[in-house]
């Protein structure tokens, strides 16, 4: 019998990797990715399987804030090992039974990838066999326009995703492609954002003698102002 430290290499996709492309059947149809993506951001993430609490949790909160995502440009495809009939009673269930925080009658509208040959969870490395073979963990890829990863989150099976958090993501990274900045830790929209670093000494010396628009913590970590208006009004469609 195999082990957990036998088991066959697994490829998991890096950040800055072009997104491995596959072909799927899911809840919406057939789906063939990246390629019928591009020009959209696109979160792919799994989750262990239908009918089961932190997942319903998790659907019904993601699928609230499907417009959300979509104004920022950004679709949802889900994936479990579960086939398609079971997808589908599943997402039923969802909108005619369960209440979940006040949201109720959710409709899931994006795709849900049924992967019972486990073929598109073995290329995005979703099975990690330490924490179960046969369930996917909870991995998030956040896929930009062109088809490339730009980040890459995995979860645990017991532990439901902050949704908040992957909507931040697709802002700060979008924020940064297109103001050439860089984001610190907690950035929000309206939030000081960080400017790349002197490309030379006499560039270091007049940001720390204040001639630039910036706010200095030192010579390498300097900020700027960027409004929320602005950022929104970018990077948000109406
Ligand atoms: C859940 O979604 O509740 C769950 C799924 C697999 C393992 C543990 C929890």
């Amino acid at each position: 019998m195999e082990t957990t430290s036998e088991v066959q290499s697994v490829s998991m996709p890096r950040i800055g990797d072009k997104a491995p492309s596959f072909r799927a059947m899911t809840t919406q149809g057939e789906i063939v990715f990246p390629d019928q993506y591009a020009g959209s951001w696109v979160i792919l993430f799994s989750h262990p399987a239908d009918f089961t609490p932190v997942c319903t949790s998790e659907f019904i909160t993601f699928a609230s804030m499907e417009e959300q995502f979509a104004k920022a440009n950004c679709k949802l495809v889900g994936l479990s090992v579960d086939g398609l009939y079971s997808h589908i009673a599943w997402l039923r269930t969802i909108k005619e039974k369960i209440e979940f925080r006040g949201m109720k009658n959710v409709e899931v509208k994006f795709p849900l990838i049924e992967d019972i040959t486990m073929e598109v969870a073995k290329k995005y490395g979703m099975i990690q066999p330490g924490e179960s073979t046969t369930k996917a963990v909870r991995a998030v890829f956040v896929i930009d326009p062109k088809g490339i990863i730009r980040a890459i989150i995995y979860y645990p099976l017991s532990l439901g995703r902050n949704f908040d958090e992957l909507y931040r993501i697709v802002l700060a990274l979008q924020t940064a492609d297109a103001f050439g900045v860089a984001t610190p830790a907690d950035w929000r929209p309206g939030d000081d954002v960080i400017v790349p670093p002197p490309g030379s000494c006499g560039v270091a010396q007049e940001r720390m003698a204040g001639k630039e628009d910036m706010h200095c913590y030192d010579w390498f970590f300097c900020t700027k102002k960027l409004d929320k208006e602005t950022v929104l009004k970018t990077i948000l469609r109406e």
